[in-house]
């Protein structure tokens, strides 16, 4: 059967490998660290549909929406013919996208089919240390523990994957990761696109390695220790080279930097959209902006009126077609709201407000946040439960052209100031996560109204893994 279709697609492949150059980009900016993707050398380009997981509701269960997880191997086809071990979410790869209502109760049955342990973290969740996924949180392999969580915060494109300690890179990179559509009665009243699969689409990014047989596996060289790991194929949603097919008027793209490293430029070739949502929510006022920066870890919801598209056309990643974007003849809505959601105006006088400073450094001996590398036993700091304060983040590390994701649990914060400026508009709303350019300081507003231990520490998964993170307590 395998070599029946690896026979097709070599003869498929040699029509097009004319068009097929070896990819490498990168024109567009700085900050995407000169990635090189080897596209679509042994696939055909946009013959195969974007993966749409399933929309999960749960069902209620004494009141309590309940799903369940099963992390499990599998077995995927990145290149045709070929087929390599993935780790996925109740499938072979990535996971189903979580229904979920504010303040609703939601419980979560995680049954760990890998043969290692994991954890499960949501990503952008306002969750206290006994469900966040990182302390005490191992599952064994063939066990099961059940979370309860209410999300108590603004309607959200959220993300879940593991974090169990120095495995969480080789996790996510196997396939581990889903997503949480949050709702509120918000972002339910407003007119934007919302058929999943039909005008509202996720879109998880991602760049992998594969042997020249299709194979994946997790490895790190010094370089990408330091570096973390990029550069492979370009995928979306598991896909390399997907199309989807949109109506005629908006759509919503629901954009997620899953990789473990790489920033990326989303563009539409010159052609202006709308983001409408940042990590932690709808923005206030949808932004007209030509290219949309995500650093792993980062969400961005965008729309895109397909009107001014042509039939046929492409969503570009760092100056490469990504998706094939094939217009149907089925209508869409057409107007694009001009408010979005109430964002709370920072207006306390700042000078009062507690600061740390947090200096982020990869040198050729490690990554470190103060010098410090994580240290599981210590913690680096507390703070006080409902109090402000102000933190300001450094990116030290001059020698190495290094970008940092800046990533934050249990909490959603604003950017104050971007290297002493107010910082865009699309950075005005929510964000767990913030992107630092090499010399770039940011100055961030956050409270913290959780319980426990949680951890901050770069999305860069092998810079977090080095020991770019720390950890503090929130004191009553
Ligand atoms: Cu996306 Cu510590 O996580
Ligand atoms: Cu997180
Ligand atoms: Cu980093």
């Amino acid at each position: 059967m395998n070599k029946i279709l690896i026979s097709i697609t070599i003869l498929g492949t040699l029509a097009t490998i004319s068009n097929q150059a070896l990819g490498s980009i990168n024109h567009s900016s700085g900050h995407s660290h000169n990635t090189t993707f080897n596209q679509a050398t042994l696939t055909k380009e946009f013959q195969k549909p974007l993966l749409i997981p399933p929309l999960l509701k749960g069902e209620i269960k004494n009141g309590v929406r309940t799903f369940d997880l099963n992390v499990t191997k599998g077995q995927w086809e990145f290149i045709d013919g070929n087929f390599t071990e993935t780790y996925g979410y109740n499938g072979p790869i990535l996971g189903p996208v979580l229904s979920l209502k504010k303040g609703e109760k939601t419980k979560i049955n995680i049954k760990n089919n890998l043969s290692e342990e994991t954890t499960v973290h949501w990503h952008g969740g306002i969750l206290s240390q006994d469900v966040d996924g990182v302390h005490n949180a191992d599952i064994q392999p063939n066990t099961q523990k059940s979370v309860e969580f209410i999300l108590n915060q603004p309607a959200a494109t959220l993300w879940f994957h593991p974090h169990p300690m120095h495995k969480t890179a080789s996790q996510v990179y196997k396939g581990l990761a889903g997503l949480i559509y949050l709702e509120d009665e918000q972002s339910e009243s407003l007119k934007i696109p919302k058929t999943y699969g039909v005008d509202d689409f996720p879109i998880v990014i991602q760049d992998k390695k594969l042997t020249k047989d299709g194979e994946l596996t997790y490895s790190t060289t010094h370089m990408e220790k330091i570096h973390g790991k990029s550069g492979g194929y370009l995928m979306i949603n598991g896909i390399i080279s997907p199309y989807i097919e949109i109506p005629n008027g908006l759509m919503r793209l629901r954009v997620v930097n899953g990789s473990n490293a790489t920033n990326y430029d989303i563009d539409l070739n010159d052609q202006e959209f709308y983001q409408i949502a940042s990590d932690g929510g709808l923005l206030s006022k949808p932004v007209s902006m030509k290219k949309l920066t995500l650093a792993p870890g980062e969400r961005g919801e965008i729309l895109v009126d397909s009107k001014k598209l042509n039939n046929k056309s492409y969503l570009y990643i760092n100056g490469k077609e990504a998706l094939e974007l094939r217009k149907n003849k089925k209508s869409g809505l057409t107007q694009i709201p001009e408010t979005l959601a109430e964002i709370p105006e920072i207006t306390k006088n700042l000078a009062d407000l507690k600061t740390r400073t947090f200096t982020l450094k990869t040198t050729s001996k490690g990554n470190t946040i103060n010098n410090t590398p994580y240290n599981m036993e210590k913690l680096n700091f507390d703070v006080q439960k409902g109090i402000q304060e102000i933190w300001e983040i450094k990116n030290g590390s001059k020698m190495m052209d290094m970008p940092h994701p800046f990533h934050v649990h249990g909490a959603q914060f604003r950017v104050i100031e971007r290297n002493g400026k107010i910082p865009p508009l699309n950075e005005q709303g929510w964000k767990d996560t913030v992107n630092l350019n090499a010399g770039d300081t940011v100055k961030i507003l956050i409270t913290y109204t959780t319980d426990g231990i949680t951890v901050y520490h770069c999305h860069i998964l092998e810079h977090e893994e080095d020991g770019m993170m720390g950890q503090f307590k929130i004191n009553n």
